[in-house]
């Protein structure tokens, strides 16, 4: 059966705008990330603590995080090193996560690091975090296709994901950065990680909607059990380090969904869409989701 409640883990602010050509002043990305906690969100993931060279688009984590850290919200955000973990330590960041790869080709891509070596690049990441008391999320991307390498084997996916969870990782969140897992993939890989002795409780799912495929992957992660589903407001997003991601799956198409099926996820989507818009208008360039298209023009 399905879950009564799910809980969506919104990273419009860090992987859509991350993604942005321009550089979204400081103050309109804290006043999206205000307008996404006033439309019921309670898990915002707002930045990340990376190289400024790497990603420009999120170097102004120290002046961002102040300005939201009041709101009744969680507020998670990346840090792929030490040295991103003492910056978020500095502004009280309470969630982290680490983001490792089902691929050797992401992996140098993103972390410019082997698979192996970024795992050791986490290790006291995630120790010194877990001794701080936070919570910690650890992201594997790439889990069901890599634009250089092509299909990825699915025990691949599960080794990573147990390096993780071995390390003391939290949660997982399975990334199809590129978009191109089918629901009988995802079936399969949630099928194999519980065999691997992997939580579903403690799984969530990370779907990019390059090929509309994002709620029908959904659809078949709630029914394997999974609770946990990152979205991003309008459908922003992507990944600068991965050649032909597109936007996360709209968090706005997903509440359309739950909502449907009567599973409780307490967002106000008429005050989500209005965010959408309003970034959209800042963006200056309509949201690709269905839904916030369909009821901004109602
Ligand atoms: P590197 O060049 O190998 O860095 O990059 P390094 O460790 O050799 O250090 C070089 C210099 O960078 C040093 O300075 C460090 O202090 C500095 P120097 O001594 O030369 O003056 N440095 C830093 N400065 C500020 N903050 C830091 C930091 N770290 C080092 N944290 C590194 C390695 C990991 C830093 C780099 O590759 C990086 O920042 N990568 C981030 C890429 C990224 O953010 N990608 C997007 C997020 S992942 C994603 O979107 C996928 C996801 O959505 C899931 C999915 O869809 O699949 C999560
Ligand atoms: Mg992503």
């Amino acid at each position: 059966g399905l879950p009564a409640r799910v809980r969506i883990h919104e990273v419009g602010a860090r992987d859509g705008l991350q993604n942005e050509k321009a550089v979204v002043p400081t103050e309109v990305k804290a006043d999206f990330i205000r307008k996404l906690a006033d439309a019921g969100l309670r898990s915002i993931e707002a930045t990340s603590f990376v190289h400024p060279k790497w990603v420009p688009q999120l170097a102004d984590a120290e002046r961002l995080f102040p300005m939201v850290s009041d709101l009744d919200a969680e507020l998670p955000a990346l840090v792929p090193n030490e040295r991103g973990l003492e910056r978020a330590l500095a502004l009280g960041v309470r969630r982290v996560a680490v983001f490792a790869s089902a691929t050797e080709s992401f992996a140098k891509a993103n972390l410019n690091r082997t698979l192996d070596e970024s795992l050791t690049l986490f290790e006291p990441v995630v120790r010194r975090a877990r001794d701080e008391g936070l919570h910690v999320r650890g992201y594997v991307s790439m889990c069901f296709g890599d634009p250089w390498e092509g299909p990825v084997p699915l025990p691949q996916v599960v080794r990573v994901c147990t390096a993780l969870r071995d390390m003391g990782c939290h949660e997982l969140s399975l990334g199809d950065t590129i978009g191109v897992a089918t629901p009988g993939h995802v079936r399969e890989l949630l099928r194999l990680l519980t065999e691997a002795g992997v939580p579903v409780g403690e799984t969530g799912v990370h779907f990019h909607d390059t090929y509309g495929q994002a709620l029908a992957n959904t659809y078949a992660a709630l029914e394997h059990g999974v609770t946990t589903v990152d979205a991003s407001a309008g459908g922003l997003g992507g990944c600068p380090y991965a050649r032909s991601a597109t936007g996360n799956l709209a968090t706005e198409d997903l509440v359309w969904m739950l909502q449907g099926l009567g599973i409780e996820t307490g967002v106000d989507l008429a005050r989500l869409t209005a965010a959408s818009v309003w970034m959209a208008a800042h963006l200056d360039r309509p949201s690709p989701s269905r839904t916030v298209r369909a009821l901004s023009h109602k």
